[in-house]
């Protein structure tokens, strides 16, 4: 893995990668968020760089440096994480779609912050948020398009169907409830699925399974 570290096997390659967690305003001062860590998604745009890649990030927000030598587009929102996905995505010839997305996000966002003194505050009314890995996958062309999936159960079955539901080349399946793919965590044990079948990757360090996965993303291309 350590030769994958100094590599051109993505010499020529435009990288994009989503990473972290969004976050979807209730008011000026509350989101709804997520426990993802964004370490997953640096460790690719990462890996992508050292293999020879040109990168972008579009980060949601995360407690993470910003890697050296790539463009990182910082985002809060599932919205604003498409629309810059959108614009960057004329460009490049591969996406990894690393972010955890809010599915849903306030109807409504409250200009001022909300009091209790203004009464009962029992729910928060949401919509659906756009799939930004399924309408990319929907115009991919001859693009690369890798996508995760985060479970707790039934992880093969899900993941199958995601592959199939997003459109994308490949689905990088994680058990979460597992100690070693937990949030937050620097290892993971992951499933690459694909349309030949699902192979177990073993757990490693982030890093590593970064440069394990862009090669295997690249092989897709051939
Ligand atoms: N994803 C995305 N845009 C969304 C939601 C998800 O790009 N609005 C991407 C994630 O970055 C990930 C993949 O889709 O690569 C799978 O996300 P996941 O949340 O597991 O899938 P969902 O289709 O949202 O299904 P679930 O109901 O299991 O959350
Ligand atoms: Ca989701």
């Amino acid at each position: 893995l350590a030769v994958l570290g100094r590599s051109d096997i993505l010499a020529g390659e435009h990288m994009l990668v989503t990473a972290g967690g969004t976050r979807e305003a209730i008011d000026p001062v509350r989101y709804i968020g997520n426990r993802s860590s964004g370490k997953m998604g640096y460790a690719l745009a990462r890996a992508a760089r050292d293999m020879g890649a040109s990168v972008t990030l579009v980060s949601a927000p995360t407690a993470l440096r910003a890697p050296q030598g790539v463009h990182v587009v910082p985002v809060e929102s599932a919205a604003e994480m498409h629309a810059e996905v959108e614009r960057a995505f004329e460009e490049a010839t591969m996406l990894v779609c690393a972010a955890a997305v809010a599915d849903y996000t306030p109807a409504t966002v409250a200009s001022e912050k909300l009091s209790k003194a203004d009464g009962e505050l029992t729910s928060v009314p949401l919509v659906k948020t756009r799939d930004i890995l399924a309408d990319m996958s929907s115009k991919k062309g001859d693009r690369i398009v890798i996508g995760f999936a985060a479970e707790t159960n039934d992880l093969s079955r899900r993941a199958v169907d995601k592959l199939a539901r997003k459109g994308c080349d490949a689905i990088v399946a994680n058990d979460v409830s597992r100690s070693e793919s937990a949030f937050g965590s620097d290892t993971d044990a992951v499933l690459w699925v694909t349309g030949e079948g699902a192979e177990e990757i073993p757990c490693m360090d982030k890093q590593d399974l970064a440069y394990e996965l862009l090669k295997r993303a690249k092989e897709l291309k051939s």
